[in-house]
């Protein structure tokens, strides 16, 4: 019986994708230091997506300690047969005015929030056809997929690619395009504003992801389209709180109409359990933080700016970008592993390696996210032991 499961471990290891996954504790403020539990060291940790360390805000946490006093700790149920925790309802509120936006819809994680609102869409449009970026995340493959629409993947980041594939179809069937604002893997930003353009063109809807990008980019970090002045004019932004948010969840924003629709018919919101009265009360004061201060976004754009300067004048180089992911091309499985076994084990930085299929083969890739908790000192070790494992 267990044969097959043997066999596939076995595939997954000749294929160098069999994936190891380091058992670490992260320490409440001593972000970005954790602990190695293989052998008990103190680590630096230089591929966390908690972006602005926000996971371990203290307002955000006394804010949590309070929620988890008053309500307990679980949800009670899904929202749909055992209502719904009002301070949810003020998480929606917070998002919707952060995107400034008519409503919002939060799910459990961006990966559902992704997955649950594409099949949702292809319940409500009528033979819908989606356009989708051949770099999106497995979470939009994933909806796509289980959507069962007719689908397009257009060459990444190819507008005259997408243009040729809109064209095919009859200006009355509904479509939509989906993209995202920041890729995780290269850094690289969407064509907001040429996709847009063609959305109006071929009468399709735009569906962005910023999950990379909340927090971040922006004046109040509502992400890469209101740092574009673009927001009002995509359809439905899907972001996540589990990055620079530092906490979990994910939602989407639009018209309240959309929202409405989407809420009756996405199955990963409906037969799901709610996030934890906890988690939304810490996501708010977060999401808080981040529109009326901007300081941990500045800090962590000076300190990208450094480590990238770093890295130049150290000779390695990195997959050009304008945003704050740092990705160092290694180009084949084994070494991009060895590199990051070495980094931990010989200089205790932790830096995940990351192989087929996150990327394709090939691109196997050391990727790199500094915050603004690392420190000057931090980066001159990490470029050292780059220096030395490279
Ligand atoms: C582009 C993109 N979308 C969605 C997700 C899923 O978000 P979450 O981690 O909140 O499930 C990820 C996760 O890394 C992602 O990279």
């Amino acid at each position: 019986m267990l044969e097959p499961f043997r066999q596939a471990i076995e595939r997954l290891k000749k294929e160098n994708r069999y994936r190891e996954f380091l058992d670490i504790s992260r320490i409440c403020g001593e972000f970005p230091c954790a602990i190695n539990n293989q052998n008990g060291k103190k680590i630096t940790i230089w591929c966390s997506n908690d972006y602005l360390g926000a996971g371990q805000n203290k307002e955000a946490i006394a804010k949590a300690e309070e929620a988890l006093k008053l309500y307990g700790l679980g949800a009670g149920g899904t929202r749909n047969i055992s209502g719904t925790s009002h301070i949810l309802i003020e998480l929606e509120n917070e998002i919707t005015k952060l995107h400034s936006k008519e409503a919002a819809l939060s799910f459990v994680s961006g990966y559902v929030a992704n997955d649950a609102t594409i099949q949702a869409l292809a319940k409500i449009l009528p033979d819908l056809v989606i356009f989708s970026d051949e770099k999106n995340h497995a979470s939009i493959v994933a909806g796509i997929r289980n959507s069962r629409s007719t689908k397009e993947i257009f060459r990444h980041n190819d507008v005259a690619h997408l243009e040729e594939l809109l064209k095919k179809y009859p200006t009355n069937q509904s479509k939509i395009i989906i993209f995202e604002s920041v890729y995780s893997m290269d850094g690289d930003f969407g064509e907001v504003a040429k996709i847009i353009d063609l959305a109006k063109k071929y009468r399709a809807l735009t569906y962005v992801d910023e999950v990379h990008a909340v927090g971040l980019y922006g004046i109040t970090g509502a992400g890469l389209c209101q740092a574009l002045g673009l927001s009002d004019q995509i359809d439905i932004i899907q972001g996540t709180c589990a990055k620079a948010f530092g906490t979990i969840g994910g939602y989407i924003v639009g018209k309240a109409e959309i929202i409405d629709a989407i809420r009756c018919l996405a199955s990963g919101f409906i037969f799901t359990t709610a996030l934890p009265p906890v988690i939304a009360a810490a996501t708010i004061s977060n999401i808080r933080q981040a529109q009326i201060n901007d300081s941990a976004r500045q800090a962590l754009h000076k300190n990208v700016s450094l480590l990238k300067a770093e890295l130049a004048r150290a000779g390695i180089e990195i997959i050009k970008n304008n945003s704050h992911i740092v990705s160092i091309r290694i180009g084949d499985a084994v070494k991009a592993r060895e590199a990051s076994k070495r980094l931990l084990t010989e200089f205790n930085i932790y830096i995940q390696h990351i192989n087929y299929p996150t990327v394709a083969k090939g691109d196997e890739r050391l990727r790199i996210t500094v915050t603004p908790l690392h420190s000057a000192l931090m980066i001159q070790d990490l470029i050292f032991a780059l220096q030395k494992v490279l």
